[in-house]
């Protein structure tokens, strides 16, 4: 009567319930595909105008800057192989650079992505940070290994 229930047991000890296991081997970083489609999305309205299509850094506005527009796949490469989340939404928001950074010819995305009709009050920032942060998510999704042009 009892064997069943042990082997059931044993097997729970060694292995782990198949859910669990799965959830340990998720990468720390993944995140749901459906942000990294409204990243997508928010990268092709705000963004491609400058960083291209593919964030290669070739969009159509670039003769009309005076710098260059970085290659968006190579954040990680540029920087030994680290993908800087915090550091990534920190720039694209741009309220909160300092302004020994010189110049910056990119936009205060942080200004710019606000809802123009607030759907809540006191909900601003919260949109604002969760559109930063789907932006962050893709990028994430471009990164090459390759630190060549
Ligand atoms: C008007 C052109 C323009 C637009 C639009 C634009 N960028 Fe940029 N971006 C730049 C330029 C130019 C740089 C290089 C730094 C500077 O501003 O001088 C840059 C740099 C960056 C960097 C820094 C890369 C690194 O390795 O440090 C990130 C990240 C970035 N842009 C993301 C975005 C995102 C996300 C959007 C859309 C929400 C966006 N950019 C829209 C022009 C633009």
């Amino acid at each position: 009567m009892l064997r069943p229930v042990l082997v059931v047991v044993f097997a729970l000890l060694v292995g782990g319930p198949p859910g669990l296991a799965r959830a340990d081997e998720a990468p720390r970083e993944s995140v749901h595909p459906s942000f990294v489609e409204a990243g997508q999305a928010l990268f092709r309205q705000h963004c491609a105008v400058c960083h291209g299509m593919e964030g290669r850094g070739d969009g159509v506005a670039v003769s009309a800057l005076k710098t260059p527009p970085s290659d968006l796949r190579k954040i990680a490469a540029r920087r030994g192989g680290t993908f800087p989340a915090g550091e990534v939404a920190t720039w694209i928001d741009g309220r909160f650079e300092s302004p020994a950074h010189g110049s910056r010819e990119m936009p205060i995305w942080g200004n710019a992505l606000r809802d123009t009709e607030p759907r809540a009050p006191g909900l601003e920032q919260e949109v604002v940070r969760g559109k930063i942060d789907m932006l962050v998510d893709y990028l994430r999704t471009l990164q090459v290994e390759d630190e060549a042009p």
